[in-house]
């Protein structure tokens, strides 16, 4: 049986992993926010409706930045409508989900959310149907510490401190004919430089992040971020990739190769934003922020312009199985893997709206299939990302052509010593025989060993049978001081955490 290899070695490092690549996206669509993460009345509810059982789950997924209130959302909404006392708010229509919002969840209550969530949150910016102006109020509600008719506007709605909002999206997927206030790249790239130049005379230290494609499909992908970065470099700090992956009819080795496209899309748009950094001579590296990706049965779903006016709708409500959270450990690995220029990733979205956490009105709140590698990825990827090179048989793709069977990463945290090896075998046919060389950390021993994996791909988690598909242990997994030798199951996640002397 072919058999794959790599070797861990401290001397060749990608980078050093970015706490924010575990960050999450909650957008005001379906229900996410309401009766997701937010549901006065409900049982688990505390004082300020949040549901009780999510943010557990939240804290347990390991989140550490949440994108917020979109998301197409965004690019209608007028953020004042969500502030203030909650009786005086307006329902207004939402344009993108075709949805009736009420406002009773807004910027405060997600701040006081974020915080109890102990989540970084980010924040984006409607430069779809306003501009510069209500971008700079916002800017002054949530950050001024207060002696401003904003500043203190936010002290009467409650919120006395400043929220210290750091990371703003200048806008979403404004490439989009199906964005409120879709723009040309150039129209775009002057509208963000000139937000970003306001923003940061309000604040130098803030990081922004503009607009890029909204999948690597769209025909503007990359001159888009070449124009818009043109306008923006001076100011940006990143610019943001949005890809979601599914299955084509049953085409499923290439899904199985998501990260391949995903690596793609990270290499083209690296390529494009030091293409421009080239042309202006500056030494000056844009970062990448992968804010909106996961697996989305988007063939599922009718559209948006099919909504009827309803406040929550079920929305997207995708039901994952184990080959999708196969699909997702491997894109989290891709992601490590572009530690050196991914400085920022949101798994799109937290709750009900194609999530790692699902809810029922009045009901429970369970795990996704998907929910397991996030979480472990996120507790355990510490330190600098390896830069780790398989040897790996191959397999053909209709998709991609040849892509290696095994996928994988590793990270060392040199407070601890601990490595954490991530891999996925994305055969669907045979086990994968895996040698690590450890020879440069002499005495590793194995930690633990952890499996997704399941004789049924298509096993699911639901609310009768919440745990039904988890990483399960694997017992006895031993190095012999010089390697570790296992075997990864075909559609299978593997974690293995080692401990090092070093
Ligand atoms: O996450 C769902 C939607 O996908 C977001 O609103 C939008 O930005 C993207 O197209």
């Amino acid at each position: 049986m072919p058999t794959a290899r790599l070797t861990l070695d401290p001397g060749f490092r990608i980078g050093a992993v970015d706490r924010r690549l575990f960050g999450s996206f909650v957008e005001h669509m379906g229900r996410c926010v309401y009766s997701g993460i937010y549901e006065p009345g409900h049982p688990a509810a505390d004082e300020h409706g949040f549901r009780t059982d999510v943010l557990d789950l939240t804290r347990e997924l390991g989140v550490t930045t949440v994108r917020y209130p979109g998301g197409n959302f965004v690019s209608n909404y007028r953020w004042e409508d969500g502030v203030g006392p909650v009786q005086d708010r307006p329902a207004r229509l939402d344009l993108a989900w075709r949805s009736v919002e009420t406002n009773a969840f807004g910027l405060n209550e997600f701040m006081t959310w974020a915080r109890k969530a102990g989540v970084e949150p980010m924040m984006a910016v409607n430069l779809g149907t306003r501009g510069v102006a209500e971008a700079l109020q916002l800017l002054e509600y949530t950050n001024h510490p207060g002696g401003t008719a904003l500043s203190d506007l936010r002290r009467d709605h409650g919120a006395a401190d400043p929220h210290g909002v750091r990371m703003w999206c200048l806008g979403n997927e404004m490439d989009g004919p199906w964005q409120m206030g879709h723009k040309t790249a150039e129209e775009y790239g002057r509208l963000a430089a000139e937000t970003a130049r306001a923003m940061k005379r309000f604040d130098p230290d803030l990081e922004l992040v503009a607009c890029g494609s909204s999948n690597a499909y769209i025909d503007t992908f990359a001159s888009w971020e070449a124009k818009v970065l043109e306008h923006t470099y001076e100011f940006a700090d990143y610019i943001s990739l949005h890809a979601y992956y599914e299955p084509v009819g049953d085409d499923l080795d290439s899904f199985l190769a998501s990260g391949a496209e995903m690596d793609r899309m990270i290499d083209s748009i690296v390529a494009t934003a030091d293409h421009v950094a080239a042309k202006r001579r500056t030494g000056k590296k844009i970062k990448l922020s992968f804010d909106e990706w996961n697996v989305w049965y988007q063939s599922r779903f009718p559209g948006e312009t099919a909504l009827d006016w309803r406040e929550a709708p079920r929305l997207i409500e995708d039901v994952y199985d184990v080959t999708d959270a196969v699909v997702v450990g491997s894109l989290l690995i891709t992601l490590l893997r572009h530690a050196d220029r991914v400085g920022a990733a949101c798994q799109a979205q937290l709750a009900n709206i194609i999530a790692p956490i699902m809810t029922e009105p009045g009901g429970t709140a369970w795990r996704q299939t998907i929910f397991h590698p996030f979480a472990l990825t996120a507790r355990h990827a510490r330190g600098t990302v390896l830069r780790v090179e398989p040897q790996s048989p191959v397999i053909d793709t209709a998709r991609y052509g040849e892509v290696p069977a095994l996928w994988a990463t590793a990270t060392h945290d040199e407070e601890n010593g601990e490595i954490a090896l991530f891999a996925v075998n994305r055969g669907r046919d045979q086990a994968l025989p895996l040698t690590v060389d450890l020879r440069p950390f002499p005495g590793s021993r194995v930690v633990e060993h952890l499996v997704l994996t399941d004789p049924d791909t298509t096993a699911a988690n639901t609310a009768e049978q919440p745990d039904r598909v988890r990483p399960r242990p694997v017992e006895g997994t031993k190095t012999d001081g010089e390697q570790l030798a296992v075997e990864l199951p075909p559609v299978s996640w593997t974690m293995i955490r080692l401990a090092t002397d070093g």
